[in-house]
C-alpha cells in the first residue's frame, strides 16, 4: 500500500471508505448508504411492519398538527419552515395540508441530499399542495447551513424529521446541533425527531426484519463501492448483524465476513484482507430519554421549548429555542 495514496483521493466517498477499510477495526459510514438503489431500500424500510419510527411521527404530526401549527406561526411577517432531509415528505405533507388551507404565510423550504426525492417532492407538492410556496434544494447538512444564514428577514423553522440525528454520536450530535443554532435568531424554532429508549426487543426487531430489507440496505454499502470504485466485495459472503445496547442507547450495525476473503478496490488502489467473522461497522442509530436530550441542548446552547409524542411514547419531536 502506498502511503500517499489517500492524497490522490478526490472524494468524501473515496477518502473515507479508504480510512474506513484500512482502520482496525474497519468502518464503514451509513451516509453513503443512499444513492438511487439505497433510497429505494429505505423507502422500502419506513414500509416495514417493524419499523416503528416512521408511523410514530407520522402520527405525532397527525394528531398535533394544531399545537405545531401555532408554535410556527408568526402573525407579523410569517415564516420560512426549512427540513433538512426532507426525502419524500410523506410525513410532513400532513403538517403543510393544514399550513396551507388555514391560509399561514410561509414558504417550505426541502433540503435532500438525493436530487432525485427533491425532484419527486417538488413535483408531487406541486399536485397536492397547488398553492404551496416551495423553494427546494438539493444538498448535503453542512452545504446547505452556510446558505441558511441568509434567512434571516424573518423568522425560521428548521424541521429534522425521521430520528437522523441517531446516526450521529453524542459529540457530532452536539456539533450539528451547535451548527443549527449558530444560523437560528431570537424568534427562530428547531423542530427535531429523536426516536426514544423503548423494549430492546422491539429496536432491535426494527433493525433486523425477517424479511431482509435492512440487511439489503446495510449491503447496499458494498454494492456501491462495486458499482462506483471498482470493488470486488462478494456480498452474499456478508452477514447483517444488529446489535442493541439498552444501557448507552446505542443500536449499531455490522457487515460480518463468513469466511476470509480478498477485496480489490481498483480506484482506491487497494487490497485488504477480512478474517473469517471480521467486522465492518456500518452504522449507528440512537435511542434517546428526555435527559440525554436535555443534556444534548444544553451542550449546543439550546432549550427544549416543548415536545411532542405518539400515544406508545415510542418517538418524540422537540421543539428547541436558541438560549
Ligand atoms: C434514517 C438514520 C433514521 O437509523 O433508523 C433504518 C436509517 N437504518 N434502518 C435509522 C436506518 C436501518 C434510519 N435513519
Amino acid at each position: 500500500m502506498n502511503i500517499s495514496t489517500p492524497l490522490l483521493l478526490d472524494t468524501s466517498f473515496k477518502k473515507e471508505v479508504f480510512e474506513g477499510l484500512t482502520a482496525f477495526p474497519k468502518y464503514l459510514s451509513s451516509k453513503y448508504i443512499y444513492d438511487a438503489v439505497g433510497d429505494k431500500l429505505f423507502q422500502d424500510i419506513m414500509a416495514l411492519p417493524e419499523y416503528y419510527l416512521t408511523n410514530a411521527e407520522f402520527e405525532i404530526l397527525s394528531t398535533h398538527t394544531q399545537a405545531i401549527a401555532e408554535l410556527f406561526k408568526d402573525s407579523a411577517e410569517g415564516f420560512d419552515l426549512i427540513e433538512l432531509g426532507a426525502g419524500d415528505g410523506k410525513k410532513t405533507k400532513v403538517l403543510l395540508k393544514h399550513l396551507s388551507e388555514n391560509n399561514y404565510n410561509f414558504v417550505y423550504k426541502p433540503i435532500d441530499i438525493s436530487e432525485n426525492a427533491i425532484n419527486d417532492l417538488k413535483s408531487s407538492l406541486s399536485k397536492e399542495l397547488p398553492d404551496l410556496q416551495v423553494d427546494a434544494e438539493k444538498g448535503m447538512y453542512f452545504e446547505v447551513l452556510e446558505r441558511l444564514q441568509q434567512y434571516n428577514s424573518r423568522k425560521k423553522v428548521l424541521m429534522v424529521l425521521g430520528s437522523n440525528i441517531g446516526n450521529l454520536l453524542h459529540p457530532r450530535a452536539i456539533e450539528f446541533l451547535s451548527k443549527l443554532r449558530g444560523i437560528m435568531n431570537e424568534d427562530d424554532l428547531l423542530f427535531m425527531g429523536f426516536d426514544q429508549k423503548k423494549n430492546p426487543q422491539t429496536i432491535l426487531d426494527a433493525y433486523n426484519d425477517p424479511t431482509g430489507v435492512t440487511a439489503a440496505f446495510n449491503k447496499n454499502l458494498l454494492h456501491r463501492i462495486n458499482r462506483e470504485l471498482g470493488g470486488n466485495f462478494e456480498v452474499d459472503k456478508f452477514k447483517h448483524w444488529e446489535v442493541y445496547d439498552p444501557e448507552s442507547g446505542t443500536a449499531k450495525s455490522f457487515l460480518v465476513a463468513t469466511q476470509a476473503m480478498k477485496v480489490e478496490i481498483k480506484s482506491l488502489n487497494l487490497n485488504i484482507e477480512l478474517d473469517p467473522w471480521e467486522t465492518i461497522h456500518t452504522e449507528i442509530s440512537q435511542k434517546y430519554t428526555d435527559k440525554v436530550v436535555n443534556w444534548l441542548a444544553r451542550e449546543s446552547g439550546l432549550e427544549i421549548e416543548t415536545s411532542f409524542t405518539d400515544q406508545s411514547n415510542y418517538y418524540k419531536d422537540y421543539v428547541f429555542r436558541k438560549k
